[in-house]
């Protein structure tokens, strides 16, 4: 099979790499001529400069050249070609609507190439990025009107988590196809045919609109059930002495129909998908006149999770931000990645410098770079008060306070470095429970503060135990 994908960010790159692993002849296409040579290298350092999933040079190394091909001319690529995946940019609108400018501008070039083709053969487009239900049609309408001529459109949506996206596209738990012909389902099921008739991969042939409606519902469902951890469980632990939460999310999640994943209480999930998700059905679901309260929800919950610590920090701890220090260490959305994109952290230090902080030391393992951009002084001020460290210990030495925002595992040990590098008083938030030997840094003065539990200041009589997070699930 001739394959193009149509962009070559996270999703549209894994799946071309894995397409020609899987034997297809594959040419990702961006606009970016710099990206596609970069990918035509096939070396580590300068795919990972763009887009760095585990697994992923490696296999763009064994097969570039060979089954897999980076072209930023699309005309020169288009002729023969069977399928052709759009993984296109569909960024959020304020009010949560979906912009597809990018998208619709990149469908009507594609128009003009289809059109122009010697060989008129059928072809399917397909939307693998995630697009409000009702793209597909909207899709073919696009498609009619620029001349394509002899093509069918289907929503093939993309359930990867990033820093395990080759694994999971190597190996889905499901392959959802929405097609309206036989021919594209025959197509796409050739695309697919090592997933077809699988025993462990659910291969579901449906309609573009339930292929659509799929992702979000999906997405929504999982934010939801972080929101209710962090709404529910998060908040008996926080309000109740006593009573423990990792025990509780252990015994509650030993029921086989409750998941483990999302249960980890946290300040808030972020990422590229969930808060956008949830933003734009309940924006589909409003137009159609439907009552969205629950979803509003659990996004508002997320939303208030993100900085809820800093108001814990007054109320419980009596802390006063005002011209204090703050070290924030986990700059990134979740562990393992460099990813800014709706990171708490964001959400973190713009809370700390509206309390009036001196300034703020942060720290990421693989995030600095990313969130330099994100906190250019050019856009606001304030970020001036923010320096970038190379470690922890850079971060927390000299100052007031600690906020742990994401799930890195070296904060594990993080209590090790507070108590060589900064002396009592000295408050802890830590948004993720990373911290196992809390119970010393309260024994020798530190404040610890973590969600899903009651705030310990030292000289407090109750300091339950914390059982350690052995069965942390994978993300
Ligand atoms: C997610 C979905 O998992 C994926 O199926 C979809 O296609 C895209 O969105 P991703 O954004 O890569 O993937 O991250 P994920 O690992 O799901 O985590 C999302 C956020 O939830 C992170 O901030 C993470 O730290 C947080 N999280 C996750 C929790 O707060 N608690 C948990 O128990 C699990």
């Amino acid at each position: 099979m001739k394959i193009i994908v149509i962009g070559t960010g996270y999703v549209g790159l894994v799946h071309a790499a894995v397409c020609s692993e899987f034997g297809h002849e594959v040419y990702g296409y961006d606009t970016d001529a710099g990206k596609m040579e970069a990918f035509a290298t096939g070396r580590a350092e300068q795919i990972e400069r763009h887009v760095n999933e585990p697994g992923l040079s490696g296999i763009i190394r064994e097969t570039v050249g060979k089954y897999l091909h980076f072209s930023s001319r699309l005309e020169s690529i288009i002729e023969g070609v069977d399928a052709i995946f759009l993984c296109l940019p569909t960024p959020a609108r304020l009010d949560g609507s979906t912009n597809l400018d990018i998208y619709e501008g990149s469908v009507r070039h594609l128009a003009g190439a289809l059109a122009g083709r010697k060989d008129k053969r059928r072809v399917t487009v397909i939307n693998k990025s995630t697009v409000p239900i009702g793209t597909a049609r909207h899709l073919e309408g696009l498609l009619e009107k620029g001349g394509a001529g002899n093509f069918g459109v289907c929503s093939n949506p993309e359930f990867l988590a990033e820093g395990t996206a080759v694994a999971q596209a190597l190996e889905p738990d499901r392959v959802v196809v929405g097609c309206d012909h036989p021919e594209d389902f025959k197509i796409l099921g050739q695309v697919y045919s090592q997933f077809k008739n699988h025993v462990k991969i659910k291969y579901i042939e449906t309609t573009p609109e339930t292929a659509e409606g799929i992702k979000y519902v999906a997405n929504t469902m999982l934010l939801t059930y972080i929101s209710f951890w962090n709404g529910v469980g998060a908040k008996l632990g926080e309000k109740i002495p006593g009573l423990d939460i990792d025990a509780l999310r252990v015994g509650v999640t030993a029921d086989d129909r409750i998941s483990t994943w999302g249960s980890l209480v946290s300040n808030g999930a972020g990422g590229s998908c969930f808060g956008k998700d949830i933003r734009s059905l309940i924006y589909q679901l409003q137009r159609l006149g439907v009552n969205t309260k629950m979803l509003e929800s659990s996004y508002e919950v997320n939303e208030y999770q993100k900085v809820y610590l800093i108001d814990r920090a007054i109320n419980e701890a009596g802390f006063s931000f005002n011209n204090k220090t703050v070290a924030v260490i986990g700059l990134a959305f979740k562990h393992n990645t460099n990813d800014m994109r709706d990171a708490s952290s964001i959400d973190v230090i713009e809370g700390l410098l509206a309390k009036g902080v001196a300034k703020v030391m942060a720290y990421d393992p693989l995030a600095n770079e990313a969130a330099k951009e994100v906190f250019d002084p050019k856009a606001n001020v304030l970020f001036e008060k923010i320096e970038f460290c190379d470690s922890p210990n850079k971060a927390i030495k000299g100052t007031d306070a600690l906020f742990i925002s994401s799930d890195c595992d070296e904060f594990r040990g993080v209590s090790g470095t507070i108590r060589s590098t900064v002396k009592p008083p000295y408050l802890v938030l830590d948004g993720r429970r990373m911290i196992p030997d809390y119970k010393e840094l309260v024994e020798n003065g530190y404040t610890y503060l973590a969600v899903g539990s009651t705030a310990l200041v030292p000289d407090m009589p109750d300091m339950p135990d914390m059982p350690d997070m052995k069965d942390k699930p994978d993300k």
